[in-house]
């Protein structure tokens, strides 16, 4: 697992952009998974801002709400065509978003030759895509229940209209077959979840710790997400110098 930390998210937009775009270079026709939300805006607007040709790039996203229509501006079909399909000028018919039943978002992830490069968030209470805590591990594409955490996170976008309850997701285990996983996090918001799924153990507690299992993970986040997990590493290595140095 590499984890890299730069000053801020439009840093971290910067650097996922780049890791994208040679992926493209290597494979134009490339899978790319991807996730909604605030976290991922300042990568997809690098990659629109940069020169590579991403019109053969096939995109899969996450997650959907259930009842919300396509057309809605909250729905995550619209975030994906707003904020990647047509500033990467990437034609409608590469386009996989959830809509019916999981068997058939698995079918269209297959029909695709599945996803290479899988761009993921992390929740407040640690979910990935909408697998929230006590999610199986090993679940595959389906409807869930949202927690309240996520329903009041997610509620800017529905401004008084009532938050959708449930979603349709890939589920971890369909997540952990990308051939690559990339997670982004901004923010001290993020500090205490990133810690708990790079760090701790690997539990339906916290949905994103199954990344420890994959075994070609990036990390890329800001200092303040990183907050928790250098306090963590400084703490470790007083330790290490206690154990080396017990006078200190
Ligand atoms: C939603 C999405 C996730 C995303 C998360 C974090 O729940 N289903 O894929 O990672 O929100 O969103 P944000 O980046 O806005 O904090």
């Amino acid at each position: 697992m590499d984890v890299v930390v730069v000053d801020d998210a439009a840093a971290v937009g910067e650097h996922v952009a780049g890791l994208v775009s040679g992926m493209v270079e290597r494979d134009p026709g490339l899978v790319l998974g991807v996730a909604t939300g605030a976290t991922m805006l300042p990568a997809y607007r690098a990659l629109a801002r940069g020169s590579g040709d991403l019109s053969r790039v096939h995109i899969v996203a996450l997650d959907e709400y259930v009842g919300v229509p396509a057309a809605h501006p909250a729905s995550f079909a619209a975030y994906v065509e707003r904020e990647i399909v047509v500033p990467l000028g990437i034609p409608q018919h590469q386009v996989v978003v959830p809509q019916g039943s999981g068997e058939e978002l698995e079918r269209r992830i297959e029909e695709v030759g599945g996803v290479a490069l899988q761009l993921l968030g992390i929740g407040r209470n640690g979910h990935l895509a909408f697998n929230e805590p006590g999610s199986p591990l090993d679940a595959r594409s389906r409807v869930v229940a949202l927690s309240e955490t996520t329903r009041q996170d997610n509620a800017g976008s529905f401004g008084d209209e009532r938050v959708p309850t449930h979603a349709m997701t890939q589920g971890l285990g369909t997540i952990l077959e990308a051939g690559r996983l990339v997670l982004l996090a901004t923010g001290e918001a993020k500090a205490e979840a990133v810690v708990a799924a790079l760090t701790g153990p690997v539990t339906p507690d916290c949905p994103a710790s199954v990344v420890q299992w994959h075994p070609r993970v990036t990390v890329v986040l800001d200092v303040a997400a990183a907050s928790a997990l250098q306090r963590r590493r400084s703490v470790e290595g007083a330790e290490r110098e206690r154990v080396h140095h017990p006078q200190l």
